[in-house]
């Protein structure tokens, strides 16, 4: 048995490998098979996904706040460009999940070409339940959980394979936050795809390729599965499975400094918390498709 995985995978294509049977999450997966996301450019290497990384800063601060051989599990990883970025340069063991075979082919091509060892993927549907309890010191899932059935039951099974003292990072569409891009979606529903490159700031001011540009209007405008969340309810699933909460983006009280992410802050209040997810319609944060951000530690 893999140390990591409580029940038996099959190998496919050198991936730890289960039947996706869910139907919920079959669709999911024949979404991302045409368009795998976040896709690689041919000129991709070890260095670019590194600098690339680095330029994020959610994933920079966690990955220097990891150190060193730690476990680190990244549930949603789809190409895993993530994961390859956690894992580069570092003795920590990476585990990236997905239910989407096509997407985890990509990375593990990617990680063999760039000798990426210390990352294993596994084929699996977060409600499969396959990870061992209690064995990962850090959980990231950031942009997966509102795309399943049931995102508060997929968190339960998350935080189980989590250890004492863990971290987890969640990020979910906030109600409010994703207000732009809804609108925006009823845009392009009318007047077609054309009109985002002038509307959708992340067409608009990243120079992405066109398969970068049509993996990310599917994925913003075209999803088969999708839910809104608030920082309320996410405070209340970590309050549920003793999870001391660490810090959120927004910000759930008025200390708008990013720049120390795992150092506890304050809760805030229901009127501060309502204010900074209402203020992301107005600000960047809410431009990018409205993602708010959360990170817990297991008590
Ligand atoms: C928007 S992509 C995000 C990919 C990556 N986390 C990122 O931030 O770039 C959503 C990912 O969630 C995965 N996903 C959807 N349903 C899932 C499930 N039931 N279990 C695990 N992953 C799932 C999809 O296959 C897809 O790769």
């Amino acid at each position: 048995m893999v140390n990591f995985l409580k029940k038996e995978p099959k190998l496919f294509n050198g991936i730890l490998s289960f039947n996706i049977e869910n139907d919920e999450t079959k669709k999911v997966v024949n979404f991302y098979k045409k368009t795998p996301f976040p896709n690689y450019k041919e000129s991709d290497n070890r260095q670019s996904i590194l600098i690339k990384g680095d330029k994020n800063f959610l994933a920079s601060q966690f990955k220097s706040f990891i150190g060193h051989k730690k476990k680190i599990l990244e549930v949603g990883c789809g190409t895993g460009q993530l994961s390859i970025y956690f894992a580069i340069g570092s003795n920590n063991e990476v585990v990236a999940l997905d239910p989407t075979i096509d997407s985890l082919k990509l990375a593990q091509n990617f990680s063999k070409k760039n000798n990426v060892s210390n990352i294993n993927f596994i084929n699996a549907d977060i409600f499969d339940d396959v990870l061992k309890n209690e064995y990962f010191d850090f959980i990231w899932c950031n942009g997966v959980l509102h795309h399943t059935k049931d995102p508060y039951f997929a968190f339960e099974i998350l935080v189980k394979s989590l250890k004492k003292e863990g971290y987890i990072l969640i990020g979910l569409y906030n109600k409010i936050g994703r207000l732009r891009t809804i609108f925006r979606r009823y845009v392009y529903k009318i007047f077609g795809s054309k009109i985002l490159e002038n509307i959708d700031p992340t067409l608009r001011n990243l120079k992405l390729d066109e398969d970068e540009k049509k993996a990310w209007i599917r994925d913003q405008y075209t999803h088969p599965i999708e839910s809104l969340h608030t920082i309320d309810e996410v405070l209340n699933w970590f309050k549920k499975n003793n999870i001391k909460f660490i810090s959120s983006i927004p910000s759930a009280d008025f200390d708008f400094n990013y720049k120390d992410i795992f150092t506890p802050k304050s809760e805030g209040s229901y009127f501060s918390r309502l204010f900074n997810q209402f203020s992301m319609i107005f600000n960047s944060l809410g431009s990018d498709g409205g993602l708010f951000v959360l990170i817990g530690k297991k008590e």
